[in-house]
């Protein structure tokens, strides 16, 4: 062999997330390492945190610290201009020599955006000690000025440290917007001093089915806020950041745990209970001007804790059913000379509009808004797809993109077995990298009101932080690269050759990322002379599957995984996908034998239509702890009917389902009328399998009496008929 040099010099590649705008390769390299000094050019207080955080980084990486200190060779120079000539203050350049390394920005998020890509250049290797980064030069600034995250914490709460978990990974990937869900039906999750209730009350909850309640049928509330102290901590900590915190408070409609709390700002004058279910509730607020004093006097305590330019008003699915029976808000209607319910809707956000707009803040509302005419300087989030954004860019609205399903992060990433629970149909990673953000109907001067976009996290299905951070990275991973990084420079193939190392770096920050998008998934197949046959995948097919049936970890160097092969019986396959001998994945295993090849999971099965599919959770803790694991089951919560195609039934005499309890808490609103129900045909309710179709005399019965009051899942068994051949099996319960 030739003589090797005496170091290794570094492939130049860009291994960063977002992808910077513009990368000019240098000739050299720079060496990071525990003498390199950091240099803060000028005494700016926030240059100095920023290198300081730079510096904790690193230590959380690659064991070392680096100090602050006077300019020497092999520095790292964090320069603050404010006349540097850049696009905005988000924007930086990144100079890479074999002398040093200088961060130049005009503003202090631009300096902390280039330590952040200087920080993901030295962890690109995932290893440990001096880190050695190729000479170059970038220059970045975002894409859109709105890159955005939504966390619901109604439905589940997360604590002050998850959040803050959750905003260090935003910032790590350029992310600027937490838009912070903080009111909807199931709890109220701000302190409001005036309104102790809303808290003491409002705060407060019995969740649905058995976690609800203790063995003696006790209730178990589930209870949670933030002190005003906690938000200020919060919106500090992001600040630091360069996250703007958006506040929301839903109104007219997502108001139940309000309400619940002081029944006189509702219709009826009734308290509900804080709701147990999800869905589409029907408790509004009235429209009394005394309820305008209350929702002002919240939002006048929420404008001191939180200083965004924007308030977000909500304005989503507010079913009118109370409004409309109303005698005092008809009257209202009237006297206000509006035309219907949604121009009432519309007078209602206008005038908590005008209210804010009094205190310097703008409006910014879910599309809902625009039906009946929404206040002139309303900025409008379209969720129901892109429609909103279309009609809003166009009535001069400035918009924020934040479509379902597209950038629904409930929606679950994968059709694995081992996916968490959330919302059909899938909605995979390289689904949010290549979402086109701008809709193609829009001008070019209509674009520019295209502030940017979100991923939405609403957490009905999130009850653990483990869910909630899975459920965002790392989708939100290629949804920072296309919010930040130009379109052209887009490129689905050079993003997953970055994702080894962005996995790598969720690992070291202690963060639960998916691996959804590179775990090894099995499908099998009964085969000949009793053996089985395993094809291995994964979603992505990134990456070489490599595998063992000896029970032990894959080893980058284990058997390739080429093509299915039958094989016997029974055996255990442990498999990864591995990239620059770095597995992907956490290791999956399964076991073959012969019940094995013939089982599915409700994951595996066909839904007999299209209507409300959910994987969701027994309500029974399996192991007795509230926050154990509990099973996750997929059903079609309008009508549960499954389909298991072409069962092999020769010589199959038994049958073996197991199944759970999942509390039907669902508020559907309008399409209530689409749920099936299927009339009890023995006492306690049966499970019902019929062949090649959903109609006609069942194959098999079996009752759910003796699954009733176990926790987690319980089987049950039947003897079939004599049956061969390969049939459709449809399971519907009665
Ligand atoms: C929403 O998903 N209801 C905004």
């Amino acid at each position: 062999p030739a003589t090797k040099p005496a170091t290794p010099t570094p492939a130049l590649t860009t291994p960063v997330i977002p992808l910077p705008a513009k990368v000019e390769a240098r000739s050299g390299q720079f060496v990071l390492g525990a003498d390199t000094v950091l240099v803060v050019t000028g005494a700016n207080p926030d240059a100095e945190r920023i290198a300081r955080d730079f510096a904790g980084r690193v230590q959380l990486a690659r064991g070392f610290q680096p100090e602050l200190g006077k300019a020497g060779k092999g520095a790292v120079t964090f320069s603050l201009d404010p006349k540097a000539a850049l696009a905005s203050d988000e924007a930086y350049t990144l100079d890479i020599t074999d002398q040093g390394a200088t961060i130049a920005a005009r503003a202090p998020a631009g300096l902390f955006y280039g330590a952040v890509t200087l920080w993901q250049l030295a962890t690109a290797d995932g290893g440990k000690g001096e880190a050695r980064i190729a000479a170059q030069r970038i220059e970045d600034a975002p894409r859109f000025v709105w890159r955005g995250l939504m966390l619901d914490v109604a439905r589940h709460f997360r604590s002050v440290d998850e959040v803050k978990a959750l905003l260090d990974q935003m910032a790590l990937h350029k992310l600027n917007t937490f838009h912070w869900h903080l009111t909807d039906d199931q709890g109220w999750r701000i302190q409001i001093r005036q309104y102790p209730k809303l808290t003491q009350v409002g705060g407060c909850r019995i969740p649905a089915g058995a976690a609800g309640r203790d063995a003696n049928g006790k209730p178990q509330p589930y209870c949670a806020f933030y002190t005003q102290d906690e938000i200020r901590d919060v919106v500090q900590y992001a600040a630091q950041r360069y996250i703007t915190v958006e506040p929301e408070r839903d109104r007219p409609g997502h108001a139940q745990a309000a309400i619940a709390a002081y029944p006189q700002l509702g219709v009826t004058g009734k308290a509900p209970p804080v709701s147990p279910d999800w869905g589409v509730h029907t408790w509004l607020f009235n429209v009394d001007d005394g309820t305008f004093t209350f929702l002002e006097n919240v939002l006048g305590e929420m404008m001191e804790l939180f200083p965004s330019r924007y308030i977000h008003l909500g304005g989503d699915e507010a079913a009118k059913d109370q409004w409309q029976k109303s005698a005092a808000v008809q009257a209202k209607l009237r006297e206000l000379n509006l035309k219907d319910d949604m121009q009432l809707q519309s007078w209602f956000m206008g005038r908590l509009g005008r209210f804010i707009e009094s205190k310097g803040r703008r409006l910014i509302g879910w599309d809902e808004i625009l039906e009946g005419g929404p206040p002139a300087d309303a900025t409008v989030m379209s969720w129901r797809g892109t429609q909103g954004a279309i009609e809003a860019a166009r009535a001069g609205h400035d918009v924020v993109l934040s479509p379902a399903p597209e950038l629904y992060f409930d929606h679950i990433q994968s059709d694995a077995a081992d996916e968490t629970p959330g919302r059909l149909d899938v909605i995979s990673l390289k689904d949010i990298y290549a979402y086109q953000l701008i809709p193609a109907q829009l001008s070019a001067e209509q674009t520019k009101h295209v502030l940017g976009a979100q991923g939405n996290l609403w957490t009905e299905h999130m009850r653990t932080n483990d869910r909630v951070q899975r459920a965002l990275f790392p989708r939100a991973a290629a949804l920072a690269e296309n919010t930040w990084t130009p379109a052209p420079r887009h490129d689905w193939n050079d993003f997953l050759q970055r994702m080894p190392a962005d996995m790598a770096r969720y690992r070291t920050t202690g963060f639960h990322a998916a691996d959804s998008a590179f775990a090894v998934r099995f499908a099998a197949q009964p085969a000949a002379d009793g053996r089985g046959t395993v094809t291995l995948s994964n979603q992505t097919g990134f990456g070489h599957i490599r595998y063992t049936t000896d029970g032990c970890e894959p080893p980058p160097e284990s058997d390739a995984y080429t093509q299915p092969q039958a094989g016997p019986l029974p055996a255990t396959i442990k498999a990864n996908a591995f990239a620059d001998g770095k597995a992907l994945a956490t290791t999956r295993s399964f076991a073959v034998d012969a019940k094995n090849l013939r089982a599915r999971g409700s994951h595996a099965l066909r839904s007999c239509k299209k209507g409300l599919a959910l994987r969701m959770e027994d309500d029974a803790p399996a192991n007795g702890k509230p926050d154990g694991d509990r099973a996750i089951l997929l059903a079609d919560v309008f009508d549960p009917c499954w389909v298991y195609d072409g069962a092999e039934l020769d010589g199959i005499g038994t049958m073996e389902v197991r199944v759970g309890q999942l509390p039907h808490n669902f508020q559907l609103w309008k399409d209530a009328r689409l749920v099936v129900t299927r009339p009890a045909t023995v006492p306690g309710g049966a499970l019902e399998v019929r062949l090649d179709g959903c109609e006609g005399k069942p194959v098999a019965t079996l009752p759910l009496a003796p699954a009733r009051h176990s926790d987690g899942l319980s089987t049950l068994q039947a003897t079939l008929p004599a049956l061969s051949g390969r049939h459709d099996l449809c399971f519907t319960f009665a």
